[in-house]
């Protein structure tokens, strides 16, 4: 802003401060109202120095022009505060809408979870089987070889113990290799007349490949009363296959050799990930071996102190692991223990 080059008076002051008040409403910036400020009414400014030439002034202008110059710097200084206002509004606003908050947005975290295959197909076989009166029993993963072996009816020595490849422990323990060492604690635990499930773990020492794999699950299934036969051995399996598949699938019963059923059989089903053509799964059969079964043999419960005069019973061992598999079609065992999130997502 030009310094006066003439004597002060009171159009100056009039012009001054309608320069000031457009340049102030013009600012663009901060530092651009900063500058009028300093121009205006800062002590080298354009007002202070009006204020010095007062003094040469004739008395009576002097009141009127002081009178003047105070208005006018009040009207400007109270007009930069307004504008400085005005930017630092409309920073906040800014400043909002950069941060600004969707309060309803699900919050960031971990995803909810899913069920494993294998814990969906366990859960479905325990309702049903609770549905039918059975108990859901428990047994320890840490097995003697009593309840593992002895007790279903293969002593020491016998050529059955070389079917299960064993991980043994110090002290003579074992990972168990089945579940049927919970048929006998069922026995020892509960009397007759029993109807239990004992879904868990079971170890075994092979190689793995596609349908074999060192950990897997099985469900052990017992009923101990009067008068069982294989009609009601057939019976509970035929419900159980019908209420998992949601349809009828194709089995077929051959003999099969436990030591701890008499008679013995072999459930098969047909093969639902290739519908019998051929595959790894059913190593090209178009059968899969699904449930092993029998009526419990008289030895056996004459172990686990239960008088096979009076009473017997049918069991099965149903394969959760293969079961889970034909259910939802995985063609390789490995991807159940994998913990890759792509294919646990699926479920
Ligand atoms: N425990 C046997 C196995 O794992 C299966 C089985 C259970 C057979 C019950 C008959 C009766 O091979």
């Amino acid at each position: 802003m030009e310094l006066p080059t003439k004597l002060v008076n009171l159009s100056l002051i009039q012009q001054l401060r309608e320069d000031a008040l457009a340049r102030i409403a013009s600012a663009e910036t901060k530092d651009a109202l900063e500058a009028v400020r300093v121009e205006v009414l800062g002590r080298k400014g354009a007002l202070a120095s009006f204020s010095k030439e007062m003094g040469r002034l004739a008395p009576e202008e002097r009141a009127e022009a002081g009178k003047k110059l105070n208005a006018a710097k009040q009207e400007l200084e109270t007009a930069l505060e307004q504008r400085l206002a005005v930017f630092e509004q409309e920073a906040l606003g800014r400043r909002l809408d950069a941060e600004w908050l969707d309060l309803t947005l699900p919050a960031p975290g971990p995803r909810p979870g899913s069920l494993h295959p294998v814990t969906l197909i366990q859960r479905e076989v325990e309702d049903l089987f609770l549905s039918l009166g059975f108990r859901v029993l428990d047994g320890p993963e840490v097995e003697t070889e009593y309840h593992n072996f002895d007790a279903l009816n293969i002593p020491p020595h016998h050529p059955a113990r070389d079917m299960q490849d064993t991980f043994w422990l110090d002290g003579g323990r074992l990972l168990r290799t089945h579940t049927s060492p919970v048929q006998v604690r069922g026995m020892e635990q509960f009397r007759p007349p029993l109807r239990m499930i004992a879904p868990g773990r079971v170890f075994r020492n092979e190689e793995v490949d596609a349908s074999h794999e060192h950990t897997f699950y099985q469900v052990e299934g017992m009923m101990i009363d009067r008068d069982v036969s294989v009609a009601h051995l057939i019976y509970f399996m035929q419900t159980l296959l019908r209420r998992i598949f949601r349809s009828d699938v194709t089995v077929r019963l051959r003999p099969g050799y436990f030591p701890f059923v008499e008679p013995g059989f072999e459930l098969d089903i047909r093969c639902l990930i290739c519908d019998g053509e051929g595959c790894p799964v059913c190593k090209q059969s178009g059968w899969v071996e699904l449930m092993p079964c029998g009526l419990v043999h008289p030895n056996v419960l004459r172990m686990s102190g239960v008088d096979p005069e009076e009473w017997n019973g049918f069991a099965f061992g149903l394969g959760l692991t293969r079961l889970a598999m034909m259910r939802y079609g995985i063609d390789d065992i490995r991807l159940l223990q994998s913990g890759d999130l792509r294919f646990l997502r699926q479920f």
